[in-house]
């Protein structure tokens, strides 16, 4: 089962993909916590992209895809992966189909993750996860969610490949939700 995130900062990608990944074996790859990562530990890669990750841009493209390419390959050949926080845009959706589909890697389902923006705005002050989640810098994630990720949800609405959830539950039913609706489309996937 290869299967994707989609939703805004603070809408339970993470929280959502780790549940997804233990009931269905598969592996949680997320692009945010690997880019984080790479801070962290001063790799080359992470003083390239600290900048973007404390402003809350978008890291260039060719960074994202390198960084992903190899996991996400390892985890189709090992029975599947859900994906948190990529693709992000149409063009990185594009340019990841084209890799992928040869291989066999490409995503099979999309769920979008559907939460009120004054829920998220609450979430992530709450969570408080460094200069990212300060009121300034989260009202420019959702800015850039709105301009650049949501263009996505017609990219893969078009493709028959996109659920929408509501986010907004406990999170245990948004859970039971996803699955429920997996269980829908599944018979419907090509492989
Ligand atoms: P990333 O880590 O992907 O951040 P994000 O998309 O902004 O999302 P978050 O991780 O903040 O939220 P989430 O939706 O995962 O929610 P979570 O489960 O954590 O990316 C960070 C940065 O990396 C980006 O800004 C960008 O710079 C870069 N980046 C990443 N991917 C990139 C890409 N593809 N291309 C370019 N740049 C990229 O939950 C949030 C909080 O809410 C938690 O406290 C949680 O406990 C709580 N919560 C979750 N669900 C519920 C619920 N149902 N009810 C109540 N609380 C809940």
């Amino acid at each position: 089962m290869r299967l994707l995130l989609i939703g805004a900062p603070g809408s339970g990608k993470g929280t959502q993909a780790v549940r997804l990944a233990e009931r269905f074996a598969i592996a949680h790859i997320s692009s945010g916590d690997l880019l984080r990562e790479h801070v962290r530990d001063g790799t080359a890669v992470g003083q390239k992209i600290k900048q973007y990750v404390d402003a809350g841009d978008l890291v260039p493209d060719a960074v994202v895809m390198d960084m992903l390419f190899k996991p996400v390959v390892a985890a189709t050949e090992r029975g599947g992966y859900v994906l948190d926080g990529f693709p992000r845009t149409v063009e990185q959706a594009e340019a990841a189909y084209d890799v992928a589909h040869p291989l066999g890697a490409h995503v099979q389902a999309s769920i979008h993750l559907d939460v009120p923006t004054d829920d998220l705005v609450q979430r992530l002050l709450a969570r408080s996860r460094g200069s990212e989640d300060t009121a300034d810098v989260i009202a420019h994630r959702l800015e850039v969610f709105a301009e650049r990720t949501m263009p996505l949800l017609d990219y893969y609405r078009r493709r028959e490949w996109l659920v929408t959830v509501d986010g907004s539950r406990a999170v245990s039913d948004v859970h039971e939700a996803i699955v429920r609706q997996l269980s829908v489309l599944a018979p419907h996937q090509e492989s």
